[in-house]
């Protein structure tokens, strides 16, 4: 229990999911005067800190935004080196995410991935299903509104078989159509580089989430910038609509 002269006494949860949009990799590089790319580099070796940060915080649930349906319009060979650096990721660090009991899920639009990527996110979330320990959430190629839309599709189709009324559509049959169906929504979404946007990501899931904006780039996000993120979260009051002052 802590006490806080504005809250008094209250329970210090972590929070059980925390979202990161990883931004700020192409300026990083840009002010040393390095390729772009190189600031995906780093940006990688920032992840890896990022999810042991989060296993020593606690967070059961880690989702990490690494490419979005709109970083289609980036250069080609920009795209290819982000697309080769998920292929090292997953073949060089799956093992020791496994060995961790991590368990890894891929979400995103999977039709428009390249031949040689959507084995290795079939292999990475098969290897890891049955683990019971950190949830490590990658978005990849995803966009909440196509996101969204196939759900939104799915119902549909649901009615027209009849296997569901119109009366059955609420808010959480609609959570249990989107990809996230068995992740609870996040408490806390960080967004490095300074920029104060959603950039098309959980926007359904984003409801209740608190937002932190930090203006450090993703690869300077170390532990401390982290551990600074969610001191921020625990000086938040989140009130769910009511009245009641509750922490998680
Ligand atoms: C984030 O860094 C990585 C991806 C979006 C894939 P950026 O590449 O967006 O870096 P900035 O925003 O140009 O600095
Ligand atoms: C959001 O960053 C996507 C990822 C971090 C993967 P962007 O850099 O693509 O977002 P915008 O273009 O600044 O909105
Ligand atoms: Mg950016």
């Amino acid at each position: 229990m802590e006490y806080s002269a504005e809250r008094g006494f209250e329970e210090r949860q972590p929070p059980k999911h925390i979202a990161i949009i990883m931004d700020g990799n192409g300026r990083w590089a840009e002010a040393r005067g390095l390729s772009r790319n190189k600031g995906h580099r780093k940006g990688v070796e920032t992840l890896k800190s990022a999810i042991r940060s989060a296993r020593k915080f606690g967070i059961e649930y880690l989702t990490v935004f690494s490419f979005s349906s709109e970083n289609w319009s980036r250069p080609k060979s920009e795209i290819s080196e982000l697309f080769s650096l998920l292929k090292i990721f997953i073949r060089k660090d799956l093992a020791e995410l496994h060995q961790n009991n991590v368990r890894v899920r891929i979400i995103g639009e999977r039709n428009n991935v390249p031949g040689d990527i959507l084995p290795l996110l079939v292999e990475a979330e098969a290897l890891t299903a049955a683990n019971t320990g950190q949830n490590l959430i990658i978005a990849f190629n995803y966009g909440s509104r196509d996101e969204i839309a196939n759900a939104t599709k799915a119902i549909a189709t649901k009615f027209a078989n009849g296997e569901l009324q119109l009366e059955d559509i609420n808010s959480d049959l609609i959570s249990s159509h989107l990809e996230t169906a068995d992740i609870p929504d996040p408490d806390l979404i960080i967004r490095t580089s300074g920029e104060k946007r959603l950039s098309n990501f959980l926007l359904w899931q984003a409801a209740y989430a608190e937002f932190v904006f930090v203006d450090c780039l993703w690869p300077d996000f170390d532990e401390l910038q982290f551990s600074l993120a969610v001191d921020e979260y625990y000086r938040r009051t989140r009130k769910f609509g009511g009245l009641s002052r509750v922490t998680a």
